[in-house]
């Protein structure tokens, strides 16, 4: 199995308090034109599922399935999704997908090709299980792309050691500019490529967006593998954390990131 030994960010509360505010609206608002009721959807890297919800009222009575490679983080995506009737989880890996050939009319990840060990793989199980005209959909951040301000002492190293601890685990934090290049790699001719960009300002926003990422390079297996690679000691994470909690206590504090998305006619 290529896939990466382990996700780089692990399903710690901080990080799954970030993957929780995400919907259709905010993280896939490229796809919507293409969702219609009675469509089929595979959601690859469903994570807690609350984009996959949203994907799930969409598209009903059609079915949604969302598939992940860790299974703790489906427990959460099941609790999310009761009472939703078009849903079924399964544990998958998106190199090697247990479905058969041209099965869904749409196959969306989000978030999930910057993590795994081969994503022109990935982008070719994707089309394999995708239907003759039907679609797969790609969002994923650029970390190249993040800016902030203002820039206190500690905040400023976070970038370079995530770089590392990433990068180190197989995956590639710039993603959003690779999708179109990783798409043709994989086979795709008709790619339609677009950018969208997330930002946070006000007070709730940056204690939420401040908790999620110094918490994250505090506690969650980012904090590990950074340290276990000699990127960061736990002092470095812990002013590290303090900076970004002065971000977040800054009135004119401000914060966006830039994603790319495809979306690859099958
Ligand atoms: C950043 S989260 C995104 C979750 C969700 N798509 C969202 O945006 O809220 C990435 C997810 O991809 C999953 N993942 C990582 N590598 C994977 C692989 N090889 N196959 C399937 N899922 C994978 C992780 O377990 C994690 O839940």
């Amino acid at each position: 199995m290529s896939a990466n030994a382990s996700y780089t960010h692990g399903h710690h509360a901080s990080v799954l308090s970030s993957h929780q505010w995400r919907t259709v609206e905010n993280s896939a608002a490229y796809l919507i034109e293409h969702l219609r009721p009675g469509l089929t959807v595979l959601d690859v890297g469903c994570g807690p599922g609350t984009i996959t919800g949203g994907l799930a009222r969409r598209v009903a009575p059609g079915r949604v399935t969302a598939v992940d490679s860790a299974a703790i983080v489906l427990d959460e995506a099941r609790r999310t999704a009761e009472g939703v009737e078009n849903i079924e989880f399964a544990v998958a890996d998106v190199h090697a997908l247990d479905f058969p050939d041209a099965t869904f009319d749409v196959v969306h990840a989000h978030q999930v090709l910057q993590h795994v060990a081969d994503p022109v793989r990935a982008l070719r199980e994707m089309r394999r299980v995708a239907k003759p005209g039907g679609i797969v959909a790609v969002r994923d951040a650029d970390f190249g792309t993040m800016v902030w301000y203002p820039d206190p002492p500690g905040m400023d190293s976070w970038l370079p050691i995530y770089y590392k601890v990433a990068r180190g685990n197989g995956g590639e934090p710039d993603a959003g500019r690779r999708l179109v290049s990783w798409a043709r790699d994989a086979g795709f001719t008709d790619v339609t490529a677009s950018a969208s960009s997330w930002c946070y300002s006000t007070p709730a926003e940056r204690e939420w967006w401040s908790e999620s990422w110094g918490g994250r390079l505090l506690r969650s297996s980012v904090a590990d593998k950074a340290v276990d690679g000699g990127h960061a000691t736990r002092d470095d994470l812990q002013r590290i954390y303090e900076g970004w909690k002065a971000w977040a206590a800054a009135d004119d504090g401000w914060y966006a990131v830039t994603h790319g998305e495809i979306i690859c006619r099958r």
